[in-house]
């Protein structure tokens, strides 16, 4: 082959770059509520519509995959990262919860998102707060039986970012089932005016589900992760092949999973709409096969929804 012109090879580069480069410009950086409500307000007065991610930061594909779907459903996109204080028990990892706003705003620059809303706690709380928000029945099972406290804090600072961002539309992640179903009613109770999205669980290859807390395991662990997910594809296959009284079949696989390692929290199968534990399924409803546990410090959370 022949020697390539100068000219040739400067077009070459500059096609390439023009496929190559896939970022898109940097998202707008919000640290103060009237930052974020003024740089909304300009786009809002153009016409468009918001789509909301909330976010604590810690961005992996599973959070991207919400940008998306929230970039195919508004005009714009808001993603808010804040470590929510009032969801953690004194025992848990507020602390130690990756921070990592950089890396956050280059994965942010590179899905395209418009705006990120990173307050400080003093944005979001007062340092005496008269207000919190009770949860009933949706709170008694699942993480809310295991987690005192957590969804009063989830459902708290959902309220005043939806009351800041004002999106229409919401976009929270599947693997976080039973925050999504009662920010769904607490959406209908409160008339907050949005649409609330769900976007499918992320896995990796293993079959893991991606979570922020992932980064917690160490090697062994991260190979005996992926477990959880297989026991609840087992008892999601048995309920398929008929069992539908499913007790004995998650007692086992209870069992199973602390064989290898893992200290249960729960698993079991629940109804969609009152998310309490289900003896026995019944044709024509929705159920939630979901389950916690840790391995070592870190907890992990999966579920896999079936329509009976
Ligand atoms: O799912 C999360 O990351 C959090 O619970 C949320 C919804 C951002 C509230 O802090």
């Amino acid at each position: 082959m022949g020697e390539v012109s100068p000219l040739l090879f400067l077009l070459t580069i500059m096609i390439q770059d023009t496929f190559e480069d896939d970022s898109g410009d940097s998202p707008v950086l919000c640290k103060t509520v009237a930052e974020v409500r003024e740089r909304i307000n300009e786009r809002i007065k153009r016409g468009v519509t918001i789509g909301f991610v909330p976010t604590m930061g810690a961005l992996h594909d599973g959070h991207l995959s919400l940008v998306e779907i929230a970039k195919k459903r508004a005009d714009v996109v808001v993603v808010s990262i804040f470590v929510n204080p009032t969801q953690f028990a004194p025992d848990e990892d507020y602390e130690s919860y990756p921070r990592q706003l950089e890396k956050d705003l280059e994965a942010c620059r590179k899905a395209g998102v418009d705006i990120v809303f990173a307050p400080d706690k003093d944005q979001l709380y007062d340092s005496t707060e008269y207000f919190s928000i009770e949860i009933d029945s949706l709170n008694d099972h699942m993480c809310g039986g295991s987690r005192p406290g957590f969804f009063e804090g989830v459902v708290l600072v959902v309220n005043k970012l939806f009351n800041i961002v004002e999106p229409d539309v919401a976009v929270f992640g599947q693997k976080d089932i039973q925050q999504v179903e009662i920010i769904r009613r607490m959406v209908q109770e409160f008339h907050h005016h949005v649409e609330i999205v769900s976007g499918p669980i992320m896995r990796a290859n293993d079959g893991l589900a991606l979570s922020s807390r992932n980064q917690y395991l160490d090697k062994k662990e991260r190979v005996a992760a992926p477990g959880l997910y297989r026991s609840l594809q087992y008892i999601e296959s048995q309920i398929a092949s008929g069992v539908h009284t499913p007790k004995l079949l998650i007692q086992h696989q209870w069992s199973e999973l602390e064989a290898k390692g893992f200290k249960i929290d729960y698993i079991n199968v629940f109804d969609k709409h009152t998310l309490k534990p289900v003896e026995t399924l019944h044709q024509g409803s929705s159920y939630i096969i979901a389950g916690a546990a840790y391995l070592g410090n870190t907890r992990l959370i999966d579920n896999i929804l079936i329509e009976f």
